[in-house]
């Protein structure tokens, strides 16, 4: 890996993960897949409600904290509340200190959320302060008005939109470029012109390569999106080969003023300032979604294992005789539609797995059980059932009958 180190001394890896879209889970299995692929950075904010998901992925990794470079940022409708957010994501992650906080949109009281920003800096919280996404004259009244000047802005940046003059006027203040949709948001016709085909062919590698690659010789910081363990290997093994100046010039060829797969105006950032600034919900959001999920794996294993459980009773039972279970007699039918009638109630989770608690329809009334499942999410992101166990159930006042008696 390479590092850039920013105008306060701060090393940071030149190539970061982007969580952009990420639903937490997502991004806490890419954040788990990056930093296994040896990633360390990762770029995630208030507003993609998945944090806590990315503090989890580098929880979950074991890479030591410190080897890990963490950039997030506060959403416009939080910036007149600025101090009181960068404590509640310092809490969300859970990791000690941010390493890179930033103005995520040029609105709002940004100056104000900038001094909170200084003063965070101040005591340690974060380690670089950083504007996304801010035009020239804000990015100056920003530095005009700083006790702390930025280290880094982060822009919309790839070879059709390559922001040189940008790059020209933050070299002034070692200010680095950080580029976001490096890849044009995964635009194909982007990856797909010949200039890449051509020299991926040359370098033996690939056209995202290519790119990635111009990045860096930009002197760009970049933080590509990714979800798939594959194209995070490859979005890493960059790092030898250098294009030589006359196909940097030819990539430069294909800048097109105004091609850009983002813009906003003053009704973009309206719409911005008026988003509730709870980012909390994230952590609801993330539980209801990993209920869905588990819920589905359990279905799934459920619907085979009652088919095979009723099939079994076809097969070893009398079909005259009644069914014994657990102690408690029971006719066949009741039975079969006890076990056919499963309803799955609570989930519960831990760092370490899941169990689905599950109470079978018809039975639990007079003699419930649980089934306990317990399932491990797997590096593609799916999960796997690893135990099955069923636990009889007493009643609170059951009192335990001996044959004998
Ligand atoms: N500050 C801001 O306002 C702002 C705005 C937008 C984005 N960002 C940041 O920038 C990051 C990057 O943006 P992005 O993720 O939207 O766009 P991107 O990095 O330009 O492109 C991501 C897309 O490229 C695909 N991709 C990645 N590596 C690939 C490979 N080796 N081969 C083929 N396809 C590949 C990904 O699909 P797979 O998942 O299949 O690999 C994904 O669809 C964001 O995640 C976010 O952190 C910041």
């Amino acid at each position: 890996m390479q590092y850039i180190t920013l105008n306060n001394d701060v090393k940071m890896p030149a190539e970061g993960l982007g969580t952009f879209l990420m639903s937490p889970a997502d991004a806490e299995m890419a954040t788990l897949n990056a930093l296994r692929a040896g990633f360390r950075h990762i770029d995630t904010a208030n507003g993609y409600y998945n944090e806590a998901g990315v503090a989890r992925g580098i929880r979950r990794s074991g890479v030591p904290r410190e080897q890990v470079f963490v950039s997030t940022k506060l959403w416009p409708s939080g910036y007149t509340r600025a101090a009181e957010h960068i404590d509640k994501t310092l809490a969300r992650m859970g990791l000690g200190y941010i390493d890179m906080l930033i103005l995520h949109q040029p609105c709002g009281d940004y100056l104000a959320a900038w001094k909170d920003m200084e003063d965070a800096y101040k005591a340690g919280k974060v380690r670089a302060l950083g504007l996304s996404n801010f035009p020239v004259e804000k990015i100056q009244e920003v530095i005009d008005a700083a006790e702390v000047k930025p280290q880094l802005v982060t822009v919309e940046n790839h070879p059709y939109h390559p922001n040189d003059a940008l790059r020209e006027y933050l070299s002034q203040y070692g200010i680095v470029i950080e580029a976001w949709y490096p890849l044009g948001h995964g635009d194909a016709s982007l990856r797909n012109e010949p200039v890449f085909a051509e020299l991926a062919a040359k370098y033996g590698k690939s056209p995202v390569q290519v790119i990635l690659r111009w990045h860096i010789q930009k002197g760009n910081s970049i933080i590509p999106g990714s979800k798939s363990p594959a194209h995070l290997a490859d979005n890493l093994d960059i790092f030898d080969f250098v294009l030589t100046d006359d196909e940097m010039a030819q990539i430069a060829e294909l800048a097109t003023p105004g091609k850009t797969y983002y813009a906003a105006d003053e009704s973009v950032y309206e719409k911005y300032l008026s988003i509730p600034d709870d980012f909390d919900v994230q952590e609801a959001r993330y539980q209801e979604e990993l209920k869905a999920e588990i819920l589905a794996a359990s279905d799934e294993y459920w619907k085979a294992q009652f088919d095979l459980d009723v099939e079994r009773l076809r097969k070893t039972c009398d079909p005259k005789a009644p069914f014994v279970h657990m102690g408690i007699t029971m006719d066949r039918g009741a039975e079969e539609e006890a076990i056919a009638q499963r309803h799955i109630v609570t989930v519960k989770r831990d760092d370490k797995h899941v169990d689905v608690r599950a109470l079978v329809g018809g039975n639990e009334a007079i003699n419930p059980f649980v089934a306990t499942e317990t399932y491990h999410r797997q590096a593609d992101g799916s999960w796997k059932l690893i135990s099955f166990v069923y636990t009889h159930i007493l009643p609170e006042n059951y009192q335990f009958r001996f044959l004998s008696e």
